[in-house]
């Protein structure tokens, strides 16, 4: 079995410049490194946005607190179920269950009874949550609940960087030690970071992939930095033609670096371009979340302008999609867990040892 490449910071900076010829060489490079780790096999999985409610105020978030523009909701367990229902229907066995972030016992027994929910009705569903940075023992609680999947985006691995992109209330040391603490729960554990979000340098975004080696993480979301006209950084300059082939990019080295985890092409990728999460295929993602959330709260959850929301038929649209996958050479798995390869070698090197 193949192993990841070792790489120093100054080829990752290199590499995420290439554009034309020599990033297309990136991305087969990158494509045959999936092939022979985790296979070109796509999971996909059912997301829902069970709310927009957020008690952060991170400087370049469409949802943050401060946004009063903002219509608020939450979903209710049985309008959750309902989701989960539509995605099982498409054919599909794992969800990603997404919020705002937010704390106190209303809000984790709410999240307890709607996995209670879905885990009677669906005893094998994968569930993944992201629902920001909780206690250590909440975290436990998920896991014990039937979670088995965590998203925890770093945002930036550079302590400077991320003061600039967060309020003095939120802290990096915080942010690391809710990884480690989801990893030690046992999760396997997802972070990531925006690409090209301001203040970052090409230096800053190899340091990123550095980290995600060192933390050992299982899985990776990154999508480009887009601006969200209520916030503060509503007016920054920003190319999305670059931001869109610096995430493609950065998706190619971390393949080679991380082979057997599970990356995704993100729905902010689909915002920049048309076809961009096929994009992130051929650069070496290996998962896709397609929206199940409620169709007339999907404008709702605006994390940045002209969010893509898919069309209003999940299913037909899922049919739609494993076609292009197949187009592209790779082959949809929707009746897969898409449990992380690399979280499964790790646990047998433990046990081997
Ligand atoms: N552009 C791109 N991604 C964003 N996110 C939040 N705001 C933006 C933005 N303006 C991402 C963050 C967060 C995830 C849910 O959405 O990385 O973790």
């Amino acid at each position: 079995m193949v192993s990841g490449i070792s790489i120093s910071k100054q080829e990752i900076i290199e590499l995420l410049a290439l554009r034309g010829e020599e990033q297309a060489e990136l991305h087969r490079k990158s494509s045959a490194a999936r092939r022979d780790s985790v296979s070109d096999r796509i999971y996909i999985r059912g997301l829902v946005e069970f709310s927009n409610i957020c008690v952060n105020d991170c400087c370049y978030c469409g949802i943050r607190s401060s946004n009063k523009t903002v219509k608020r909701y939450e979903l209710t367990p049985d309008e959750i179920l309902s989701c989960v229902d539509e995605a099982a229907s498409a054919g599909l066995t794992s969800v990603v269950l997404q919020s705002g972030e937010r704390s106190g016992s209303g809000f984790i027994s709410y999240i307890l009874k709607f996995i209670r929910l879905i885990k009677e009705k669906y005893p094998d569903m994968g569930i993944t949550l992201s629902c920001g940075e909780q206690d250590r023992s909440v975290y436990k609680e998920f896991y014990d609940s039937g979670v088995t999947r965590y998203l925890l985006r770093i945002e930036t691995s550079d302590e400077d960087h991320y003061k600039k992109l967060h309020p003095e209330s939120m802290k990096f040391s915080k942010r690391i030690k809710a990884l480690k603490d989801l990893k030690e729960t046992g999760f396997q554990v997802g972070t990531g970071v925006m690409v090209n979000s301001p203040f970052q340098t090409p230096e800053i975004l190899a340091e990123d992939i550095l980290f995600f080696k060192e933390f050992d993480i299982d899985m990776c979301g990154m999508g480009p930095f887009i601006p969200h006209s209520s916030t503060p950084f509503a007016d920054i300059g920003f190319s999305s033609e670059n931001n869109f082939n610096t995430t493609l990019n950065m998706i190619a080295v971390l393949r080679l670096v991380m082979p057997f985890i599970n990356i995704a092409s993100t729905t902010a990728l689909e915002t920049l371009s048309p076809g961009g999460r096929e994009s992130g295929l051929t650069a070496g993602a290996n998962v896709i979340m397609p929206q199940f959330s409620p169709f007339s709260k999907r404008g709702d959850y605006g994390l940045y302008d002209n969010k893509f929301t898919g069309p209003e038929d999940s299913r037909s649209f899922i049919a739609a999609l494993a076609e292009r996958i197949q187009e592209l050479g790779l082959i949809p798995a929707p009746q897969e867990p898409g449990t992380s390869i690399h979280y499964i070698r790790k646990a047998e090197d433990v046990s081997h040892s």
